[in-house]
């Protein structure tokens, strides 16, 4: 690999690239290999490691060939083959080019013909290189209601390594997404910078080695700790996509390319629509009946949003559902809280024009559930060791066919039973431990054979249901990543939804993934007001989880008419262009804008980030985005039942104005969150 860079305008020209640097020397004369074997003259982090049927641990690859594909006007495959001259083995790179985004997928094939089994001990998707004079990275780590917590640093020689060994909640403590900035932190507008992110939805592992040469390597894959691969002769092993966007503009750029691509090629719908909704977990958690159902659909409708969703805690008999110690794996409705079952809510909910939502954890149980009494063989867990829980739960074994049936099970026969139900919430609360199938012969295939089985469920769910909209959840975003959003319309960040917390939160996702795929739900969670909670609610899928009964009649008056100013611009969000403006991390205002596609039209929100005394939106924010050329009129949106807006009304700008000077929001304590609307005046 010699370049991996901006496009050079003279393709001859890439040739000449090696022959202007002088670095120190490389030994094995493949420190810039496109996929490093390792065994042979490699001495560097390799991206595949072998055991040969015959024992023999060597491994060399050499070009074969080579194709390209155009797939259509956007994109095209190039595959280059590689083979082994000693042994029957290849290897097959994928570099999927989408043009318009600049975004590029790849992967591995992985094959032979030997006489036994080879065995892969590490099998990465991509293997890159790139030249700089350092290289820092942004990389995020988390825990519950933590998610995406930003860390940089300046990478030094030797090797970083980012990874994840819980098995199913995967991204609990770190994502599977990083940024590495070429020569120096780049900013928003600023600066060369590489995103990665894995389609995978279990353990990964990146390396990242600033080698002898100072060019950095990174090797990214599905980890093999843990996970030694048995292959067959003829059988393809195919890894997951690797997916980078490079901009030598800064991060900016590269997110609205992601978030395009996203949309494009990557989530569920993307380019289509979202539903509002009020959720129950917040208002009522385990506590709640067919009458309190009842009643929150009705609120539903006196909302305005166009569905309700029931969250846990509606389903078992033996060992009802009202804890999380109990129920998950008997995912029949409980019948003290539902005598009529899921039917009657669906049926309630049509009657009053909202349809109808329900959670479901399916690869989950619990050790009090007629499900583990009778498919002890269906759970992971250690034969001779005492069972250890995570939520008081384990974690059923997705490698196994029967329990994949059994799985897609519960989401078709609540589908037959109820054509009506028009949501699923997916949640996943467990990580693995005592990694163990009694199904599989091979207990190293686990970790990945456990995600292949929940991609062979969600497959065969969309393809008998292509359009139901699937919430993705793990315990808040212990599993958002770009393998499982291919069958989610949207994903749940996280747990906590205190505003001040979740525009940080939000802040980071936005950098790999886009607003519509964003779930944002008003709680009681934080001290901001209602208004503060609904505007930081909005940049994304808006949503509600309170107790609309508790709320006074000017609140009530207020969420209905956020409803309603939500749908007015919702496809701005949805659809349009992100710019982050104003960093929270590093202002006392933060600030995020969107403007759709042809630049007529946009919506900016501001927030008080910094409670202390006087502080507040002392300089115009600077927008982004807009035609220089065109006129915006400025108008405060979504201002409480009551209040004014302190800003001048009809105010008309330039586009030209708005981003050389900026305009000034007015956020201050007595305002502490404030939307605009900008339309073109023509
Ligand atoms: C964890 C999720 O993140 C919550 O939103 C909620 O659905 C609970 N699980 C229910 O147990």
């Amino acid at each position: 690999m010699i370049y991996y860079g901006k496009k050079l305008s003279s393709p001859g020209e890439y040739a000449q690239i090696p022959g202007e640097y002088r670095q120190a020397q490389d030994y094995t004369g493949m420190y810039d290999a496109a996929y490093t074997p390792s065994g042979t003259r490699n001495l560097l982090e390799p991206a595949i490691t072998v055991t040969h049927s015959d024992g023999n641990n060597s491994l060399a690859l050499k070009y074969v060939g080579h194709q390209v594909k155009q797939l259509n006007d956007d994109v095209s495959l190039l595959s280059v083959e590689l083979k082994d001259p000693a042994y029957d083995f290849e290897v097959t790179l994928y570099y999927k080019s989408y043009y318009k985004e600049d975004v590029i997928e790849q992967w591995s094939v992985i094959k032979h013909h030997e006489k036994g089994n080879v065995q892969l001990r590490k099998f990465a998707s991509a293997n890159l290189c790139l030249k700089g004079k350092s290289y820092w990275l942004r990389q995020f780590h988390g825990d519950w209601a933590k998610e995406m917590q930003p860390e940089v640093s300046k990478l030094t020689h030797g090797i970083k390594t980012l990874d994840t060994k819980l098995g199913t909640r995967a991204d609990l403590f770190q994502p599977p997404v990083f940024m590495i900035s070429l020569n120096q932190p780049s900013t928003e507008d600023e600066g060369e910078v590489l995103y990665g992110a894995l389609e995978w939805s279990g353990n990964f592992r990146f390396d990242l080695e600033v080698d002898p040469q100072n060019n950095l390597r990174i090797i990214a894959g599905m980890n093999n700790y843990a996970s030694t691969y048995s292959l067959k002769p003829g059988e393809e092993f195919k890894t997951p996509p690797f997916i980078t966007v490079l901009s030598n503009k800064g991060k900016g750029e590269a997110s609205r390319q992601l978030q395009d691509w996203t949309r494009k090629y990557q989530i569920m719908d993307g380019e289509g629509s979202r539903l509002t909704l009020l959720n129950n977990w917040e208002s009522t958690f385990f506590d709640f009946n067919e009458d309190k159902l009842k009643a929150l659909i009705k609120d539903t409708r006196k909302l305005g949003v166009d569905l309700f969703l029931v969250d846990d805690g509606w389903f078992g008999n033996k060992y009802p559902r009202n804890s999380d110690h109990a129920g998950l794996g008997d995912w029949q409705a409980n019948k003290k809280k539902l005598p009529d079952g899921v039917f009657s809510l669906v049926k309630e909910a049509t009657k009053d024009s909202v349809k109808f939502g329900i959670w479901i954890e399916p690869e989950m149980v619990n050790p009090k559930s007629e499900l583990y009494h009778q498919h002890p063989d269906w759970i992971i867990k250690q034969p001779d060791r005492p069972e250890y829980y995570f939520r008081n739960q384990l974690v059923l074994d997705m490698s196994n066919p029967k329990v994949q049936d059994f799985v897609y099970h519960i989401v078709d026969n609540l589908l037959t039973k109820n054509p009506g139900l028009a949501y699923f919430k997916w949640d996943c609360n467990s990580v693995i431990y005592n990694a163990h199938s009694s199904y599989l012969g091979n207990q190293s295939h686990l970790y990945i054979d456990y995600v292949r089985g929940l991609y062979k469920v969600l497959d065969r769910i969309r393809k008998k249901y292509p359009h139901i909209p699937m919430m993705l959840c793990s315990g808040g975003g212990g599993r958002v990543d770009y393998g499982a959003l291919k069958y989610f319309t949207e994903f749940w960040p996280s747990d906590n939804t205190d505003p001040l917390e979740r525009i940080f939160i939000q802040w980071e996702y936005s950098y790999f993934y886009p607003a519509i795929a964003t779930s944002n739900h008003v709680t009681a969670w934080g001290k901001q007001p209602l208004k503060f909670r609904i505007d930081v609610a909005m940049m994304g899928k808006l949503g509600f989880d309170i107790d609309i009964s508790h709320l006074s009649d000017k609140d009530l008056q207020f969420c209905r008419e956020a409803v309603k100013t939500y749908d007015s611009f919702k496809n701005i969000v949805w659809h349009g262009e992100q710019y982050r403006l104003s960093d929270p991390f590093t202002n006392d205002v933060a600030s995020v804008m969107y403007v759709d596609k042809t630049k007529s039209s946009g919506v900016v929100f501001s927030y008080l980030v910094n409670n202390r005394f006087g502080k507040g939106s002392k300089l115009p924010i600077r927008f982004k985005g807009l035609d220089a050329s065109k006129k915006y009129r400025i108008e405060e949106i979504n201002l409480y039942p009551g209040t004014k807006s302190t800003l001048k009304a009809n105010q008309v700008f330039s586009g030209d104005f708005l981003m050389q000077i900026g305009f000034n929001p007015d956020v201050n304590a007595q305002r502490t969150s404030v939307v605009l609307k900008l339309e073109e005046v023509k």
